[in-house]
């Protein structure tokens, strides 16, 4: 990532701590280890990465997803990169948003994909020195996370 704000870190911690996140290939291999407390599910067609304590691997988004089903834990946690983000908006499988808004500007090939904001509501705002949180909702969807 472009930016280094511990703040943020750990707001991305304690939102995620003990639940599932899946995440893409690049994603895991930009973290180098998996993320404490939570099961980390890596999506990917290759052998690079390895199973290993507190580490699934999945073809594609929906076998994750539909293994994180299984769990019966209130909620999933997609957490990048790019690739994983627009697959989870463009199949309409991502019910709730957390997006942190940085308040600088930074260089970087990868971007958050557009999305249609008019099927969004926003339910609750949070700001920070760096940065602003902003908590949507899919409209006519129910969540987890409402
Ligand atoms: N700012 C943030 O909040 C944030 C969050 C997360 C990540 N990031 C950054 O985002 C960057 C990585 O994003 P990215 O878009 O380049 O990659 P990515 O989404 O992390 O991973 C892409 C990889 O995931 C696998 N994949 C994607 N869709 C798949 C599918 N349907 N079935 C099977 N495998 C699939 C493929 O791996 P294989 O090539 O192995 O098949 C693909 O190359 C990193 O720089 C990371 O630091 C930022």
């Amino acid at each position: 990532m472009p930016w280094n704000v511990k703040e943020e870190f750990k707001h991305f911690k304690d939102t995620t701590f003990g639940h599932p996140v899946i995440m893409g290939r690049k994603t895991f291999q930009t973290l180098g280890k998996p993320l404490r407390g939570r099961l980390n599910c890596v999506v990917t067609t290759g052998n690079e990465v390895t199973e290993q304590e507190g580490l699934k691997i999945f073809r594609s988004l929906d076998e994750a997803l539909n293994y994180c089903d299984t769990l019966g834990d209130e909620k999933i946690f997609i957490i990048g990169g790019g690739e994983i983000y627009r697959q989870a908006l463009e199949s309409g499988k991502a019910d709730a948003m957390i997006l942190s808004y940085m308040k600088f500007e930074a260089a970087g090939e990868v971007k958050f994909p557009n999305f249609n904001a008019d099927e969004w509501e926003i339910t609750e705002r949070a700001e920070r020195e760096q940065f602003g949180i902003v908590y949507y909702i899919k409209k006519n969807q129910k969540t987890g996370l409402n």
